[in-house]
């Protein structure tokens, strides 16, 4: 049996199991949606944000991409952020990087790698910017390590940077924006960051809209 059959499969006894266990489970999920959380990770294989947190369909709304990178003009990454805090009202929206990344570890070399070059740049200005204590760091894979939680710390100021955030931030639904990182060797998520509805203090006060 070639491995995209097998997927299919536990497909089909999944959806035996969970039929069985709730006879109700797909009707309700069929009916419609309202999860609490937006999860913005890495596509690493590695970080699935349901399996991960013990979750169940219907629970977190998500976003992935290469390095959790929060682009203010990746149209996709904002229509996902635009629905989940305005349709959606979620109450927490999660930057979640994990350490060893393949996208950070790529930003520390000087590989021409294609495509990608362009959405790595965004890693190499984050190197940048906290290069000194980057720099610090002999050993390689500690180096990257530190710059994956920076890049985390980077990408929750970007989402605060947003009309979308800043305006929900306005608004009875105000969430909050957390920046999480995932160690693959111990399987735990831990936050470095925690941004509370309506805190502008992390980011320069040149990006704050008047709203
Ligand atoms: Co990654």
């Amino acid at each position: 049996m070639k491995s995209y059959q097998k997927l299919l499969l536990a497909n089909k006894s999944w959806a035996a199991e969970q039929a069985e266990e709730d006879p109700t489970f797909f009707t309700k999920m069929a009916e419609g949606q309202s999860p609490e959380f937006l999860w913005i990770g890495c596509a690493d294989s590695r970080a699935p944000a349901d399996k991960i947190t013990g979750t169940d369909p219907g629970q977190i709304f998500v976003h992935r991409n290469v390095a959790n990178l929060v682009i203010n003009t990746d149209l996709n990454m904002l229509s996902v952020l635009q629905y989940a805090v305005e349709v959606l009202k979620v109450k927490h929206v999660m930057v979640v990087g994990h350490y060893g990344c393949g996208g950070v570890k790529a930003s520390l070399t000087n590989s021409n790698l294609g495509l990608i070059n362009k959405w790595i740049r965004n890693i190499k200005d984050v190197y940048v910017k906290y290069q000194d204590e980057l720099d610090s760091i002999d050993d390689m894979a500690e180096k990257t390590d530190r710059l994956c939680e920076l890049n985390v710390v980077e990408q929750v100021k970007n989402l605060i940077k947003t009309s979308i955030i800043q305006k929900a931030w306005k608004s009875e639904n105000s969430p909050y924006v957390h920046g999480l990182i995932l160690d693959l060797k111990s399987g735990h998520i831990n936050q470095i960051m925690e941004v509370e509805p309506g805190d502008y203090s992390v980011i320069n006060p040149i990006f704050k809209f008047d709203l």
